[in-house]
């Protein structure tokens, strides 16, 4: 298992906190085409967990799932997210493949801010750089111990893992139209516990963090604000999201803080990615996941961000029946890790 690899048949997953999702894609007339995609719930913590029974209970639900989908191969690339993985574009001399290896390894720990015997360490050359004669390296480090659980899970469910993924690079395939690649852009993509922020430039992740702001968060500060249970919060959340005049503003007044910090460090972020790579000029910001899918929240941001928001389009570099258009576009926001995962040959 790498963490970037090459394989003809295979199906991508992406392990999420509420949902797994799966997609898989074929080659048709030299692009790609949908073939099956589909999610499961995922069970409340079950997919932090470390135990046992919950991993066994987790290999089940994949098996079920892929069932239900028919994926047509036993093997599979899944993606980790920002929170489970360090991830840096460092410059190094050119080097052929051999000493290259040599020399990451080498000098990993001056780049990586963890144990580097407790990490799994992949790289991905991204870029020349002619004028040093240096070539731009994407580092990726995961610990060791979620490697093995996603191996593990993955294993006990039947699917061999090709190859761990980070999620920001299968997004980029998926959420940028691959007719005009080159664009420099942030994808906020709002989960659970975290939102992973990306910027993708010229298709490669050049800086990736997590924030910790996503539905739970929301959920706890509802219930805290206005004494009511997670369930009650849950639905006030989604019911009201950012919507002003609802609940004497309760609802709003608890997320406003945790959207205004998140606004905060996404511009920080742009600024500090436009400082460093001196003349790249960040265009917009792409959101995903299925927290943007609270109400007004898109709105909020685009109002807010200092640069155009637009709701991400996983299916636009794919081909598939009309038929399913309408159903595909009310998966938009769910979709974008596991179609970028299962890209990885295309893009
Ligand atoms: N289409 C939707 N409409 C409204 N809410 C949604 C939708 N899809 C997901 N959600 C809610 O958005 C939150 C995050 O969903 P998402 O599918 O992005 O999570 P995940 O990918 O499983 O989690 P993570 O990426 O954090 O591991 C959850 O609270 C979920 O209930
Ligand atoms: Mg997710």
């Amino acid at each position: 298992m790498r963490l970037f690899d090459q394989e003809d048949n295979y199906f991508g997953i992406d392990l999420g906190s509420n949902s797994i999702k799966l997609a898989q894609v074929r080659e048709l007339h030299g692009s790609p085409s949908l073939i099956t995609y589909g999610d499961i719930e995922t069970p409340a913590n079950m997919l932090s967990s470390d135990s046992e029974i919950d991993q066994n209970r987790i290999a089940d639900l994949i098996k079920q799932l892929a069932d239900d989908a028919r994926v047509t191969s036993k093997n599979v690339v899944a993606g980790l997210p920002a929170s489970a993985t360090y991830t840096s574009v460092i410059k190094v001399p050119k080097l052929k493949d051999a000493e290259l290896a040599q020399s990451i390894r080498f000098q990993a720990d001056k780049y990586i801010p963890m144990a580097i015997d407790q990490v799994k360490l992949d790289w991905l050359v991204v870029g020349e750089d002619e004028e040093n004669d240096e070539q731009e390296v994407l580092l990726v480090a995961a610990p060791i111990s979620t490697a093995t659980k996603y191996l593990n899970i993955l294993q006990k469910a039947g699917f061999e893992l090709l190859a761990l993924e980070i999620n920001p690079l299968a997004q980029a395939r998926s959420l940028i139209s691959q007719k005009d690649p080159d664009h420099c852009v942030v994808i906020l993509d709002m989960g659970v516990n975290n939102t992973d922020l990306s910027v993708i430039d010229k298709g490669v992740p050049r800086l990736v963090r997590s924030i910790s702001v996503g539905a739970r968060t929301f959920r706890r500060m509802i219930s805290q604000n206005l004494g009511v249970d997670d369930t009650q919060a849950d639905q006030f959340m989604k019911k009201f999201g950012m919507m002003e005049g609802k609940l004497d503003n309760q609802v709003v007044r608890s997320m406003k803080p945790l959207v205004d910090n998140l606004i905060e460090e996404t511009k920080k972020s742009v600024s500090f990615y436009q400082e460093k790579s001196n003349d790249r000029k960040v265009e917009r910001v792409i959101i995903t996941g299925g927290t943007t899918a609270l109400p007004e929240l898109p709105m909020y941001l685009a109002n807010n961000i200092g640069l155009t928001v637009e709701i991400g389009n996983p299916w636009q570099n794919v081909s598939y029946p009309s038929e399913i258009q309408q159903q595909l576009a009310g998966l938009a926001l769910n979709y974008a890790t596991a179609l970028g995962l299962a890209l990885r040959n295309f893009v």
